[in-house]
C-alpha cells in the first residue's frame, strides 16, 4: 500500500449502481425509518451490572452504563424479560406484564433508564412474551381455579385421551409432555415450554386484546418497540392432530423427535403480527421477531405481504451457519437479498453459544470475533448485538450438574447443559467479579475476564471491542454502508467473501479471509477508482488491485 494509504484498483467491467429506493414518506432521503440504521444491543438483566451488591444484575446498572453504550456506538437496547416472574424461564415465565422484578427495580428505575436513554440517543425494547405466562401469573391462577372460571378459556384446557392420558403426542421443547394434568378439574392445560409456562389461548379475541393492551401501557411509557419471543409458537391445531413422530431416536430430553406440523407456525400467526402491528405504528414502534425459519420463504412471509407485519424479523438462519464459511455465508447473504427485504442478521444470542464458542478455532479465535463483526456490521439491514460479543466474551458453561440454573440442562444433563453458559455477567474489567457485582455473581464470571474486559480493551487499540467501535462508527457515517445495494464479488471463491456495498458512484469495499490460510486476493469485477482503506485487520492492499490477508483476515476500502 502506498504511504498515503491508497493504490489504485484496476478497472474492472461495467458497474451497476444502486437505483434509487421508492420514495416512502419519512425517514432518510432514502425512506429509511430509524431503526434502519440503527445498532441493536441485547442485554441480559441479570447479567449486565449489579448495582445493589446482590450478585444479580438490575435496571440501574443498565442505566449507570449507558455512556458505554453511546461510546460503542449502540443505538437501541433490548432487555431480554425483566418483568416480576418466578424465574422458572429467567424471565420467559411472566407473571406481570405491567411491572418490574424487584430483583431488577421498579417501574421508576425503568422510568429513569428510558429518560436517560432518550438524553443520550438510546432506545429501549422489552422483550414481549406473548406465547404464554407464568403459571404463578393472576390470568393462569384464576383460570386453574375452576372449569367455569372466566378465565379458563385464556389457556389451553381440554379433556385427555383416555383417563391418565394427555390430549394427544405432543412434547413440550424443554422436555417431557407438552401438557400437564390438573387433579383439580381434571382436565389438561398445553404448554409448548416448562410446565410453568402454559400456553395463552390466542384464539380467545379477550386474551388478544388483554395482550396487545400491554404492549400499549408500554409505549406510554415511552418504549421505542419490543422483540416478540417464540411468535411461531401462539397457535396450536384446533383438532390437537398427533404431530409425525420423525424417527425411532429420542431427544436429549428420552422424548420421540417429533415434526411440530400441529403446534408451529400456524397461519393464524400472521393475524395477529398483522393487527399487533397496526397497535405498533399508532406509536411508531417497532416490532423485532424472534423467527426461527427453516427456509426464506417463511422468513420471508414475516415481513408480511404488504409489509404490514414485523418491520423486523430476525434471520436465525445467518448465525445457523455453523462455520466460517465464505460459500455459505454468501449463499444465505444471497437468499435474504433476493427477498428486497431489509435484513436482520443476528450472530448471537441469550440462547446461542457464543460467537467465539461456535466459530473460533483456538488458534485465531480473537481474529475470527473481528472477522465475523465485521460481516455482521458491513451488510444492508439492522445488526442486532448480544452483550459481551464485542469483548469476544466465551462461553462459560457448568461442569457440574449441581451448578446448572437453567432448568433444560438440569434435565438433559450431561448432553444438554443449558443456557448458563451464554449468560455470563457482563466483564467490565479486571477486578473481582469482572467488576459486575460486589457481591459473588448468580453465574460464574468468565476464566478469562481479565484479558477480555473492557477496561482493558478500550486501552488496547488492536482489541476486539475497539474493532467492534471501529466498525459502529463506519456504519454511521459512511452512507454506502448505510444505504448501499449488497454487490458479490468473485462468487466461486471458495475462501474469502467479498462484497461491494454500492450507493450513488460510490463504494465501499469488504473482504473478508474466511480461511485459516493467508490469501491474496483480487476482484474480478471491481468499479474503477483507488482504494483508501477505512478499516483492517490482518488485511491490505497491495500493488496491482490486490489484497493481501493473514488467516481470516478483514480489509474494508472505500472506492472512489
Ligand atoms: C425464547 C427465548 C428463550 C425462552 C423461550 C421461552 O426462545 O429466547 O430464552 O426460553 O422463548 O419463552
Amino acid at each position: 500500500m502506498a504511504a498515503n494509504g491508497k493504490i489504485s484498483v484496476l478497472t474492472g467491467a461495467a458497474f451497476l449502481i444502486a437505483s434509487a429506493a421508492a420514495q416512502p414518506p419519512a425517514g432518510d432521503p432514502e425512506g429509511h425509518r430509524w431503526w434502519q440504521h440503527a445498532v441493536f444491543y441485547e442485554i441480559y438483566p441479570r447479567s449486565f451490572a449489579d448495582t445493589n451488591s446482590d450478585g444479580v444484575g438490575d435496571l440501574k446498572g443498565i442505566t449507570s452504563r449507558l455512556d458505554y453504550l453511546r461510546w460503542l456506538g449502540v443505538d437501541a437496547i433490548w432487555l431480554t424479560p425483566m418483568f416480576p416472574s418466578p424465574q422458572v424461564d429467567f424471565g420467559y415465565d411472566v407473571s406481570d406484564f405491567e411491572n418490574v422484578n424487584p430483583e431488577y427495580g421498579t417501574l421508576s428505575d425503568m422510568d429513569g433508564l428510558i429518560a436517560e436513554g432518550r438524553k443520550k440517543n438510546i432506545r429501549v425494547l422489552l422483550d414481549f412474551v406473548m406465547n404464554h405466562t407464568s403459571d404463578r401469573h393472576p390470568w393462569f391462577i384464576e383460570s386453574e381455579s375452576s372449569r367455569t372460571n372466566p378465565k379458563r378459556d385464556w389457556y389451553m384446557w381440554r379433556d385427555g385421551k383416555r383417563p391418565g392420558q394427555p390430549p394427544n403426542n405432543w412434547v413440550a421443547l424443554f422436555g417431557g409432555p407438552a401438557w400437564k394434568f390438573d387433579s383439580k378439574t381434571g382436565q389438561w392445560y398445553y404448554h409448548y415450554f416448562y410446565p410453568e409456562q402454559p400456553d395463552l389461548n390466542w384464539r380467545n379475541p379477550a386474551v388478544e386484546k388483554a395482550m396487545f393492551d400491554v404492549t400499549r401501557w408500554w409505549y406510554r411509557r415511552g418504549i421505542a418497540g419490543f422483540r416478540l419471543d417464540a411468535v411461531d409458537t401462539l397457535f396450536e391445531d384446533p383438532q390437537l392432530r398427533d404431530n409425525p413422530v420423525i424417527d425411532n431416536q429420542k431427544n436429549v430430553y428420552g422424548d420421540p423427535n417429533e415434526e411440530n406440523v400441529y403446534n408451529l407456525k400456524l397461519p393464524e400467526v400472521q393475524g395477529v403480527l398483522r393487527r399487533l402491528r397496526r397497535v405498533a405504528d399508532e406509536s411508531d414502534a417497532v416490532l423485532i421477531g424472534e423467527t426461527y425459519t427453516r427456509n426464506i420463504g417463511e422468513l420471508k412471509e414475516y415481513y408480511g405481504a404488504r409489509g404490514d407485519q414485523l418491520q423486523m424479523p430476525m434471520d436465525m438462519m445467518f448465525g445457523t451457519v455453523d462455520k466460517v464459511s465464505a460459500p455459505e455465508f454468501r449463499r444465505q447473504i444471497a437468499l435474504v437479498e433476493a427477498t428486497g427485504a431489509w435484513p436482520v442478521y443476528v450472530l448471537g444470542n441469550h440462547d446461542l453459544r457464543r460467537i467465539v464458542d461456535r466459530y473460533g478455532d483456538g488458534q485465531h479465535s480473537d481474529q475470527i470475533a473481528k472477522l465475523m463483526a465485521a460481516l455482521q456490521l458491513t451488510l444492508r439491514g439492522t445488526p442486532i448485538l448480544y452483550y459481551g460479543e464485542e469483548l469476544g466474551m466465551e462461553n462459560n458453561d457448568p461442569t457440574r450438574r449441581e451448578d446448572v440454573k437453567d432448568p433444560i440442562g438440569k434435565l438433559g444433563w450431561p448432553k444438554e447443559k443449558g443456557r448458563d453458559g451464554e449468560r455470563t455477567p457482563m466483564q467490565w474489567d479486571a477486578s473481582q467479579n469482572a467488576g459486575f457485582s460486589k457481591a459473588r455473581p448468580w453465574l460464574p464470571v468468565g476464566p478469562r475476564f481479565a484479558k477480555y474486559n473492557v477496561a482493558a480493551e478500550q486501552g488496547d487499540d488492536g482489541s476486539i471491542l475497539n474493532f467492534y467501535r471501529r466498525l459502529l462508527a463506519l456504519r454511521h457515517t459512511n452512507d454506502a454502508l448505510r444505504e448501499g445495494k449488497y454487490v458479490p464479488l468473485n462468487q466461486n471463491d471458495p475462501n474469502v467473501l467479498a462484497y461491494l456495498r454500492a450507493y450513488k458512484g460510490r463504494s465501499v469495499l469488504v473482504v473478508l479471509n474466511m480461511s485459516p490460510a493467508g490469501r491474496t486476493f483480487r476482484a474480478e469485477n471491481m468499479p474503477a477508482g483507488t482504494a483508501t482503506t477505512l478499516l483492517a485487520s490482518g488485511g491490505k492492499g497491495i500493488a496491482g488491485g490486490q489484497f493481501a490477508l493473514e488467516p481470516f483476515g478483514v480489509y474494508i476500502a472505500e472506492i472512489r
